[in-house]
């Protein structure tokens, strides 16, 4: 039941101290950006203000739309033009986007050329004329070279990550900015299209629905549109060699899946099941928040899985847990984002709790099993290494911790409140905050008014107590 595959099999990197990043970074941006003490000034701060990836995302302004055209060339060669429909949420001089590597051939603010500057991942950009607080503007950075993955401080690839016959793209949680030049915190979310051009014979599958494809001169174009917000992170643009299949569900939802050949006999049996396993999770969590869904399953050695929004990304064929995982992610993850990564477990313990329930309710253990399992783990296991509610830093966001005591937790709360009222919190948490953000404070709040009762001391010794906790 661990979700192993979907973690680093180990730590590629060694790992910095707690608290090592938290301490040297603000400081080493201020240090570079010149940027003043927070508010001050009109200048938009180099990251969104996350405690755990200081310099992702941006301060200032709101991305509405980003609308991408990619060229992608067999050799790793990619040709990008990002127009981003923005406003702005304070008076602007400069402001920030993330873009890690490649070469910025241009920046225009409002078709008009506007002056950057690289330092870091943060492209910086002055405008011609300051913007106003509440000024609706349009950013197009043309850009080009060959896109390289980031390494989380986990120690596992992010990003662009290429294949033997394209690119494996997952964004979580600080990769978008190695293919386009983003807003990249999942406090953004935001509608997007694509216009993908690949060499001929290979597919480029992106978020959303796919509008139209035509070949030409020996490439073709993929078109895609995505309509509801989305975090940066959860952007994809999987290029490679893929079978294609495509239809929809009883419930009209579009059904786009895109499988690497190697994968495919493996990948067949738990594809076709997406339908049901939607339309199961629908009945517990409430309405699939997208109109399309699907599966990319590459075959690649990233040693994860992404739930990118519309069309989770598997690097090999997915068992049926990992893709019931990723897809209870479009509910707890995709359509309910976080405003920090501290808040992880909101992700990953929900995804988790979800192949509980279906193991459950498919005649595999139940979650109470389970959850003794994982309970029965001496006192010094990975398990109780910290709490899920403040993981304590970027290097341990997709640790143990998160993803089953975090499941743990919500099984506690399960028990504390019984099934109905428990199941009313999960699909009350997917509709209240539907396309839109919640913290963990949050739920606590909508989990103490549903069932009438006071929630602290669950929730304080499930998410934030550290050690093993003591059962109630
Ligand atoms: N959210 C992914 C999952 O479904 C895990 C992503 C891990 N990413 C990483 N850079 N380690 O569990
Ligand atoms: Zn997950």
């Amino acid at each position: 039941m661990t979700p192993r595959r979907r973690q680093p099999a180990r730590r590629r990197t060694p790992g910095l101290g707690r608290g090592t990043v938290l301490a040297t970074v603000p400081v080493a941006v201020a240090a570079l950006l010149g940027a003043g003490p927070a508010g001050a000034g009109t200048t938009g701060a180099a990251g969104a203000g996350d405690p755990y990836f200081p310099l992702s995302g941006n301060g200032g302004y709101h991305v509405r739309h980003y609308d991408l055209t990619l060229r992608y060339r067999s050799g790793g060669r990619l040709d990008g033009t990002a127009i981003l429909t923005a406003r702005a949420t304070q008076p602007l001089t400069r402001f920030d986007l993330d873009l890690k590597g490649l070469t910025v051939g241009g920046v225009t603010v409002d078709r008009t050329a506007a002056s950057f500057k690289r330092s870091g991942q943060e492209l910086l950009v002055t405008p011609r004329h300051a913007l106003r607080a509440g000024q609706d503007f349009r950013v197009t950075v043309a850009y080009h070279g060959t896109p390289e993955p980031v390494t989380d401080p986990d120690g596992s690839a992010d990003g662009w990550i290429p294949t033997d016959d394209g690119a494996f793209v997952a964004g979580e949680p600080q990769g978008a900015m190695t293919w386009f030049p983003a807003n990249a915190h999942p406090s953004d979310k935001s509608s997007y299209d694509f216009t993908i051009t690949v060499p001929e014979g290979r597919t480029a599958v992106a978020n959303g629905t796919l509008l139209g494809r035509r070949t030409a001169k020996g490439e073709t174009t993929f078109r895609w549109r995505e309509t509801e917000p989305m975090a940066a992170y959860l952007a994809t643009a999987t290029i490679g060699t893929f079978q294609v299949r495509q239809y929809t569900t009883r419930d009209g939802i579009r059904i786009y899946d895109a499988v690497d050949p190697r994968e495919a006999e493996d990948a067949a049996p738990v594809l076709r099941q997406l339908p049901s396993v939607l339309e199961w999770e629908s009945k517990l969590f409430g309405p699939y928040p997208f109109k399309s869904a699907g599966s990319i399953v590459d075959h690649a050695d990233v040693g994860y899985a992404l739930e990118t929004q519309t069309r989770p990304l598997y690097d090999s064929a997915p068992d049926i847990l990992t893709l019931v995982h990723e897809s209870a992610h479009q509910w707890y993850g995709d359509s309910v984002s976080l405003t920090s990564w501290k808040d992880i477990w909101l992700n990953e313990g929900f995804a988790t709790y979800a192949e509980w329930l279906y193991s459950e309710q498919h005649g595999g253990d139940s979650a109470q099993k389970t959850f003794d399992a994982l309970y029965a783990r001496p006192a010094g296991d990975e398990l109780w290494a910290y709490p899920p509610g403040d993981p304590g830093s970027g290097e341990n966001i997709f640790g143990t911790p998160v993803y089953d005591r975090g499941a743990m937790a919500l099984h506690e709360l399960r028990k504390a409140v019984g099934d109905r009222t428990f199941l009313r919190i999960l699909r009350g948490w997917a509709t209240e905050h539907r396309d839109g953000h919640g913290t963990t404070t949050q739920f606590e709040r909508l989990a103490e008014r549903e069932s009438g009762t006071s929630l602290n001391s669950l929730f304080r010794t499930w998410l934030y107590t550290e050690g093993k906790p003591n059962k109630a």
